[in-house]
């Protein structure tokens, strides 16, 4: 049986895993609002209104809007997001600022946007999309697994904060899901010399076809699961083989080893 509709705003619904999440809680009955910075009409049962995570202002309009259209927001995703990739040293302080705005501080200008009205209702969930590189540092993308990690940090106090007024914060770790995430990655302005052989391996073997090619449909219906819950708490996976294995050595290996079987893989 179904779950009783919920009004669930995700934001970057215009692509990939927001998309799927989008499709899958509209394709359940839910009232879901995707957002883009460019949103058009969508076919696939949802609506989208307009937001840009580095301009906290559209934030607070898009769910100004959902608010007038539906007066609550039971669940938000925050699942838009970016990638980055380039050596550390090949990568300016602005070039990881405006990720570390995007991925962090995007998320969490949404959280202020909504936490005074779920607050009010005592009733809400908020799901914080990371990715399974917030357990361990990626050879050439460290910016990135560092943003990760930063929300799971953040979602970890949110959610001792906001459980007193009937709020719950989770994390939803994916590993790797078909989507335009390579396409839209953050890049070196050059790459240099020393770095070059060992950068352009591991992004060879990044775009090879074993990598993003799982059906985001399954975060789409990870997140219906956790929607589901009484009680949602912590860290929820969206992963399988190697990537889950991964996660399981990084706890318990010496950290040299750890280290070695890491960049085995992008050798
Ligand atoms: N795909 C994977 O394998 C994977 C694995 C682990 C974690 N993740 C995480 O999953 C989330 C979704 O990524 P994806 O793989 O689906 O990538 P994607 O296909 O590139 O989609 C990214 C989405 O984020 C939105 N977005 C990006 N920057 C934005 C900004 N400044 N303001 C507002 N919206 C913005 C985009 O919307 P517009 O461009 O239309 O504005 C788009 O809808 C990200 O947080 C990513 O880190 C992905």
């Amino acid at each position: 049986m179904r779950d009783a509709p919920k009004v669930v705003l995700v934001t970057g619904g215009s692509s990939g895993i927001g998309k799927a999440v989008c499709t899958r809680l509209a394709a359940e009955g839910h009232l879901v609002y995707g957002t883009s910075r460019r949103p058009q009409a969508p076919s696939d049962g949802y609506r989208m209104v307009a937001m840009d995570l580095n301009d906290g202002s559209t934030v607070g309009q898009a769910v100004a809007e959902v608010l007038a259209a539906e007066g609550r927001i039971d669940v938000v995703v925050n699942n838009a997001g970016l990638g980055i990739q380039g050596a550390t040293e090949d990568l300016t302080a602005a070039q990881a600022a405006s990720l570390l705005d995007t991925n962090v501080l995007g998320a969490h200008r949404v959280c202020l946007a909504v936490l005074p009205h779920m607050r009010e209702r005592h009733h809400g969930l908020i799901i914080n999309i990371t990715s399974l590189a917030a357990n361990f540092g990626l050879p050439y993308r460290g910016f990135y697994s560092a943003s990760k990690a930063a929300l799971e940090r953040y979602t970890e106090t949110l959610a001792m904060e906001v459980r007193p007024f009937g709020i719950h914060a989770v994390t939803l770790q994916p590993g790797e899901y078909r989507s335009n995430i390579g396409d839209n990655r953050i890049r070196p302005a050059a790459v240099s010399e020393p770095y070059r052989p060992g950068y352009q391996k591991a992004m060879e073997i990044l775009g090879g076809s074993l990598h993003y090619s799982r059906d985001p449909d399954e975060v789409g219906r990870l997140v219906l699961r956790i929607m589901a819950k009484r009680n949602p708490v912590g860290v929820y996976y969206a992963a399988h083989g190697k990537q889950r294995l991964a996660v399981l050595l990084k706890k318990v290996l010496p950290a040299g080893l750890f280290q070695r079987l890491m960049m085995k893989e992008y050798r």
